[in-house]
């Protein structure tokens, strides 16, 4: 089969994606597979041919010609991180023209990349998470009414973002508003939560037809003041995978992941991650669909220390839309 590694994006994620990209070209089966990394954005979409010459994507079926034979791939990996990738956006693409994709579908897609959202979904079944608002750039927020909704110290992040860009944990009432302004760059929509105080984790799964696996956790120890970019990808963060946490903490949550991917029938590897507060209380921060695969992030971690090969995991995701 071919496979498309969709990569890029619209965001200030492309550069993590297309990191991403290498990560997966790197696991995915290559005795079974023909793969082609393409990379997406406002301009342009483009094929990575072998010879790292670039072929221009026809819109109409997602082909490409490689040495004068045209390729139409039967299977896109998207590791878009951000819009169009991770939001339900190229999800309706592919629907569209009928290629069968890696990720969550279209509602779930844009469900989950709406912290708010998600939030309050999560909440009717009853899944423990912050305290949160949504604040839109049109309107905007006085410095008193989120000290008195939510109060300090809390988090000022982008509502559809990844990465941390954007995202401020704030304490005082001076940093309020050029955080939501750091915020407003990213999105239109920002999310304004409640800080807890707590151990972060992140835990990974995927399931198919007849498989259920839910990784090892990961425990997030930032060197900074909390899980920044810089802590995700400059290596300033000690990331310790399987997490120091009870037998007992580290079933509940590993259930919880379970779980989450149930009530919301996600596909392909999605990550969940955590913070647990005072009493070994669970609460769920945010989903990500199309999780960072770069070589140190988080999943290909987790798929190392459960002892499973990466590219059997990879094979399982991809077969999963053929039976
Ligand atoms: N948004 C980044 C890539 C992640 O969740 O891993
Ligand atoms: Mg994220």
């Amino acid at each position: 089969r071919i496979i498309a590694i969709v990569a890029g994006g619209d965001s200030s994620e492309h550069g993590v994606s297309m990191r991403s990209a290498e990560g997966i070209y790197s696991f995915i089966d290559k005795d079974k597979y023909d793969l082609y990394i393409v990379e997406l954005t406002k301009q342009k979409w483009e094929a990575i041919l072998p010879d790292g010459a670039r072929s221009a994507i026809d819109k109409n079926d997602f082909s490409f010609t490689d040495q004068g034979k045209k390729i139409i791939p039967d299977f896109a990996y998207i590791t878009i991180h951000g819009t169009p990738g991770e939001n339900g956006i190229l999800q309706g693409y592919f629907e569209l023209i009928g290629i069968p994709y890696s990720t969550c579908d279209v509602l779930i897609s844009a469900l989950t990349f709406s912290k708010f959202t998600l939030n309050q979904y999560l909440k009717g079944f009853g899944v423990r998470v912050a305290e949160s608002m949504l604040v839109n750039k049109r309107h905007g927020i006085s410095d008193e009414e989120v000290i008195e909704k939510i109060g300090l110290p809390c988090f000022i992040k982008p509502n559809a973002s990844g990465s941390s860009f954007g995202v401020t944990k704030v304490k005082t009432q001076e940093q309020i508003q050029p955080a939501l302004q750091a915020a407003f760059a990213e999105s239109d929509d920002v999310m304004i939560e409640a800080l807890m105080d707590g151990i972060e984790l992140a835990n990974g799964c995927y399931k198919t037809r007849n498989k259920s696996v839910v990784f090892p956790i990961t425990e997030v120890v930032p060197k900074n003041d909390f899980f920044d970019y810089n802590a995700k990808y400059n290596g300033e963060v000690t990331e310790i995978t399987p997490a120091r946490l009870s037998p007992e903490l580290t079933a509940r949550v590993q259930q919880l992941t379970s779980a989450i991917y149930d009530i919301l029938g996600c596909k392909g590897i999605v990550r969940v991650d955590y913070i647990i507060t005072e009493g070994e209380k669970i609460n769920m921060l945010e989903i990500n669909t199309t999780p960072g695969m770069t070589a140190t992030s988080f999943i290909p971690q987790q798929v190392r220390a459960a002892g499973l090969d990466i590219k059997e995991v990879m094979t399982d995701i991809i077969e999963d839309h053929f039976i």
